[in-house]
């Protein structure tokens, strides 16, 4: 297909019909009808528009996909196919961990496998694109969409990227079968908005913003993803979907990324509520001048970009660009060869949903709980008398935000893994309401407790509490469920909690009656399995914490790449008044970034480095032995943080560099290596370029961001002779 010989045949009316995505409901062909409501009910799309679409957004499955294909190219003078985009974002039928539970795992290659898994099955039903990765640094777990997000450290973040990119765009996006385009989102530091509540402002420098919050959108392109996706916030005053430093100066001249720019939801014409546009009209052309490509489920290209031309506003070439750019993503996507790629009906009854993908599933769940608390009452033993009770014991709300193909009836639930575990002496006490539960449901529940030696209490939030429009100013359980773990422990206090959620909790209030806590996140299609073998032992838990766990939320935003200030608190000197610290309440986080237990014990010890120094020719070795000093084999992630102690702006007390999954046999010594090099050290200094500075630096080897091994060295220009 020769694009540029297609884009002269074209009208401008049908140029700019392919910059409008619309949903799919409002397309012929479609199985469902939906209505558009709220703001957008005058939309003033006409039929016309629709049958000229450049895209599509959603569709459920393959008959649909490929009903609204066959319309659309019936009507379409120049058969130009739809590009099918959706958010598969952690998984599509067999839902896996979210991103925010998975990223516990820290492994890139499981993240990857995952992203394949959902891909294949995206991709067989006929979709081209998915709306994934989300890599939004985040700081704030009042913030919903955190549970999308793989937490707030940029490098893990940014390993996760591509790990996601990898794994949904396969080896050839050309010819790979089971591949779905990636879509970076959201562009950008829609992460930092202030307060954590949804679609609020950010404020930040240009420098915090490259230092912390580009590197993960940065490394999905270099990845190869093929589009990006605005952020509805604020960058510096300007909204990211008409801001064109952002989305021009940076992204596409400075970074060189020349694919596919789409909108978020009804972005564009937000930016007349935003206060940056007086109309619609004015909305548009700071967004094309920007360089937005599609506009998602709003208007406001077609109904203004020919009259906006005709003025003399903007330019044809403007158009012709964004039109350039969807046409090429559709030949790369083999469109113009096949409109419904790999779409195939047939092949998606085998493919979808196997007892392949589900033990993917099961292993990424088992992956990624975090062992929060535990005194010794876990593992259980499967002879031990057991109530399974509260709101999650018997519930089906698993999947979390985002795994609208996931089916609910499909989920293993805890209390049906814990049965398929072959466990004997179980009683069950499903309560219905998470936030109101009666008083009969508590009674039962207590008697269950009273007769039973051990107690399972599966709390949480349900999943319209986190994800988009989920943000919470107090994050803590439920009222009702902590009156629930009281009267329980009241009468038995051999708890275990298992939590189901989508964000870090302040668990203040749940902390002191439970012997063991499991962070079980929104474990997916198969989470009760994983949480059973959890709890037995079967699963040894390995993963850690992507995201500090506040003490409370008075702290946040709280992380553990802080800096120091000029008058940093002192454990040692806890009582000095002028110093950066609350008076009633801890600095530290509950559970800091890279917490999270075993049932075994492991040390550390013999930190080395092969040199105290280094320059921009030589690497340094670092080793550390790791011992599992328990009784059970067990994964530790090892974790390699550096300090920079003297910069030309402030530098974090740590910052996550390597790490590294071990496997250990009960006492199994391995030594761990890593190399440290000059690229790891360079950070983004007030000029906005990124280089390493002569000086002392710490390298800190260990299980978390607080427990570690430190050792030192010295960066110094020219090489080592001189
Ligand atoms: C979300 C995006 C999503 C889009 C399409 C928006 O509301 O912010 O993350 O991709 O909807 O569903």
């Amino acid at each position: 297909m020769d694009i540029d010989a297609l884009l002269k045949e074209m009208t401008l009316d049908e140029k700019i019909d392919q910059l409008m995505q619309l949903a799919a409901f409002l397309f012929d062909g479609a199985s469902h009808e939906g209505e558009i409501t709220g703001p957008l009910s005058d939309l003033g799309i006409d039929s016309r528009t629709i049958h000229n679409s450049g895209s599509v957004l959603g569709g459920s499955g393959a008959k649909e996909i490929k009903n609204i294909q066959d319309a659309h190219l019936k009507t379409n003078r120049l058969n130009i196919p739809l590009l099918i985009m959706a958010d598969i974002i952690h998984g599509y039928k067999t839902i896996f961990p979210h991103n925010l539970a998975i990223s516990c795992a820290f492994d890139p290659k499981l993240v990857e496998e995952t992203a394949a898994i959902a891909a294949k099955e995206a991709a067989v039903s006929g979709i081209h694109v998915t709306f994934a990765p989300m890599v939004d640094l985040v700081r704030d777990p009042r913030w919903g969409r955190v549970m999308e997000s793989t937490g707030e450290d940029p490098y893990l973040n940014s390993e996760l990227a591509k790990a996601f990119v990898k794994g949904f765009q396969g080896a050839d996006i050309h010819s790979s079968k089971d591949s779905v385009a990636a879509c970076v989102k959201h562009f950008a530091a829609y992460g930092a908005i202030e307060a954590g509540r949804d679609y609020n402002t950010v404020n930040m420098s240009n420098r915090e913003l490259r230092e912390l919050y580009l590197p993960g959108y940065k490394a999905a392109l270099e990845e190869g993803a093929l589009m990006v996706m605005t952020a509805f916030n604020t960058v510096d005053g300007k909204p990211c979907s008409g801001n064109k430093a952002l989305m021009r100066h940076l992204l596409r001249d400075e970074w060189a990324f020349d694919g596919v720019v789409i909108s978020d939801w009804g972005a564009i014409r937000e930016l007349i509520p935003h206060g940056v546009a007086k109309d619609e009209k004015a909305a548009a052309a700071l967004a094309i001048e920007a360089g937005v490509d599609i506009e998602m489920m709003t208007s406001t290209y077609v109904s203004h970009l020919k009259e906006l031309l005709e003025e003399g506003a903007i330019e044809e070439s403007r158009i012709d660009e964004s039109v350039r750019r969807i046409l090429t993503l559709k030949k790369t996507l083999g469109l113009f060869d096949n409109p419904y790629r790999f779409l195939d009906e047939q092949r998606a009854e085998e493919v979808i949903f196997s007892e392949e993908h589900r033990k993917v599933a099961r292993r990424a769940a088992e992956d990624s709980i975090v062992l929060l608390e535990n005194d010794g009452i876990l593992p259980l033993s499967k002879k031990d008398s057991l109530a399974l009770i509260g709101p999650f014991a018997e519930s089906n709300d698993l999947l979390g935000p985002w795994s609208w193909i996931g089916d609910r009836e499909d989920v293993e639930t805890i209390k049906a893994g814990i049965e398929a575990d072959d466990v004997k002496a179980l009683v069950t006490q499903p309560i219905k309401d998470i936030h109101r539960i009666t008083e009969e449901e508590i009674n039962a529940s207590v008697e269950l407790a009273k007769a039973s030696d051990k107690v399972i209490l599966a709390l949480g939030e349900s999943s319209d509490m986190s994800g988009e429009g989920g943000s919470r100013s107090k994050i803590e359980l439920p009222e009702a469920q902590l009156d629930l773990l009281k009267k329980v422990s009241e009468v038995n206090t051999q708890i275990i909690v298992v939590l189901i959620n989508g964000r870090p909790l302040d668990l203040t209030r749940v902390v002191p009656y439970a012997r063991a806590i499991v962070e079980a996140w929104f474990p997916g299609s198969c989470g009760g399995s994983a949480i059973s073998h959890v709890l037995f032992g079967v699963k040894n838990p390995s993963a850690k914490l992507t995201m500090s766990f506040p003490d409370s939320v008075g702290q946040i935003p709280v992380y553990y790449n802080h800096h120091n200030t000029g008058r940093p608190y002192d454990d040692n000197n806890p009582h000095n008044r002028y110093v950066s610290k609350f008076i009633d309440g801890p600095n530290k986080p509950r559970y800091p970034f890279g917490y999270g237990l075993s049932y075994t014990t492991f040390e550390y010890e013999d930190l080395t480095l092969s040199s105290q120094v280094l320059t921009e020719q030589t690497t340094i070795d670092v080793s550390v032995t790791v011992k599992n000093t328990g009784t059970t084999p067990g994964e530790e992630i090892v974790q390699l943080y550096i300090r920079d102690h003297v910069g030309e702006v402030v530098r974090p007390l740590k910052e996550l560099k390597a790490f590294k999954k071990i496997q250990l046999n009960p006492n199994e010594a391995k030594t761990v290596m890593f190399k440290v090099n000059e690229q790891m050290l360079r950070y983004t200094h007030s000029d906005l370029t990124d280089y390493t500075d002569p000086g002392d630096f710490s390298v800190f080897v260990g299980t978390s961001s607080e427990q570690t091994l430190e050792a030192s060295f010295y960066y110094q220009l020219g090489s080592e002779e001189n």
